[in-house]
């Protein structure tokens, strides 16, 4: 059987660094209040007039297809995922194949909030099992300083830009992407969304005078559904594979709230040292989360390893994957 399995893995962060101390300068806030209920130490912001998420999702591209001696040409698909896309048409992922020079492909967006990356490698793996791709590249790529209002003390802390690519490959071996659950609810729209800049509410004076380009999230709602739900499909996809808590070698949560990761780890019964978390580094970076803590882990993974990556986002989306990882991390000299 032929299993779609991800062979290699690179990100890109900007340089420049925003810290709790420097946003208490900005809104009525504190390091101590982040830290109690977000988890957040400081994020990466893209200060660079001029450039957008392709910029970050091309570099980390550049890498993987370094890091990995792939040649540009031999990509077929790239699918980015992205709340935050440079224009609204052509698509970023079109711009990202023109920079890292992947001119063989046909490549397009994926817009499924903060669980982006998850619903683009589920689509990914469909191409790369049903023998019409052999190389497949899956980034996750986000300027979310772009539609964050740094006047608004509830959502400003949270997010931060970044983007993680990893290469999808065939392999007949027993590793690589085993099941997916992934979900949508459309009724959450109201409580997580950008009002403005669609095509129910085009870009005008109005709707920029009145602050609608920014991302509105009401917390406490989002919070309770993200738990319930990125804790539900977790259960479930480890019961169909008949997985119990010692035989996940790791848990990649969606980096949102380090509340939430360790409620969705507790209510798996899941040590926390087995839970990947970075999000005290990075903020909530949306479509790149989980790429950014696959990248960070990756020296420590093992082939074989039981993985399971849970989100949930804007949509609502949500879903977990159960894979196996298809090499030592440390396999490649680098
Ligand atoms: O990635 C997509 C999915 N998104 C998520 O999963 C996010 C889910 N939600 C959350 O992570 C949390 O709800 C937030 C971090 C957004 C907010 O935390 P919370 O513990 O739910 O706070 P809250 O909204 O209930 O606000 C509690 C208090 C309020 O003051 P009062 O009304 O009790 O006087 C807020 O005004 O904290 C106040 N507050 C702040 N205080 C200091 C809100 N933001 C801040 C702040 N600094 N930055």
């Amino acid at each position: 059987m032929i299993r779609a399995t991800i062979t290699g893995i690179a990100a890109e962060l900007p340089d420049d660094i925003l810290t709790n101390d420097e946003l208490s300068n900005m809104v009525d806030t504190s390091d101590e209040w982040i830290m109690t209920r977000i988890g957040i130490k400081e994020r990466r912001i893209l200060k660079e007039s001029g450039k957008g998420s392709s910029h970050l999702g091309a570099k980390a591209v550049k890498k993987l297809l370094e890091k990995t001696a792939t040649d540009p040409a031999e990509i077929d698909l790239l699918i980015c995922a992205t709340v935050t896309p440079d224009h609204q048409f052509p698509a970023t992922a079109n711009i990202i194949c023109h920079k890292a020079g992947i001119n063989n492909a046909f490549s397009y967006d994926l817009n499924a909030g903060c669980s982006g990356f998850l619903y683009a490698l589920a689509t990914a793996q469909q191409f790369v099992e049903n023998g019409k791709s052999k190389k497949v590249v899956v980034v996750g790529a986000e300027k979310m300083s772009s539609i964050v209002d740094y006047q608004d003390r509830a959502t400003c802390p949270i997010f931060g830009d970044a983007a993680g690519a990893v290469l999808l490959e065939p392999s007949e071996a027993d590793t690589g992407i085993i099941d997916s659950i992934l979900q949508s609810d459309g009724a959450g729209q109201p409580h997580l969304h950008q009002k403005a800049g669609g095509s129910v509410s085009p870009a005008s004076h109005r709707t920029v005078d009145a602050g609608e380009h920014f991302i509105y999230q009401e917390g406490q709602c989002v919070f309770k559904w993200a738990v319930s739900k990125m804790a539900d499909v977790s259960g479930k996809i480890m019961k169909r594979n008949t997985l119990a808590h010692e035989d996940i070698a790791w848990l990649v949560p969606h980096q949102a709230n380090l509340r939430i990761i360790e409620a969705v780890a507790r209510r798996m019964n899941l040590d926390k040292n087995k839970v990947m978390i970075n999000i005290h580094k990075y903020g909530n970076t949306t479509a790149a989360t989980l790429p950014l803590c696959l990248w960070e882990w990756e020296n420590r993974l093992m082939k074989g390893d039981n993985i399971i990556l849970t989100t949930f986002g804007a949509g609502f989306t949500w879903g977990a994957m159960y894979l196996k990882w298809g090499y030592d991390g440390n396999y490649r000299d680098y």
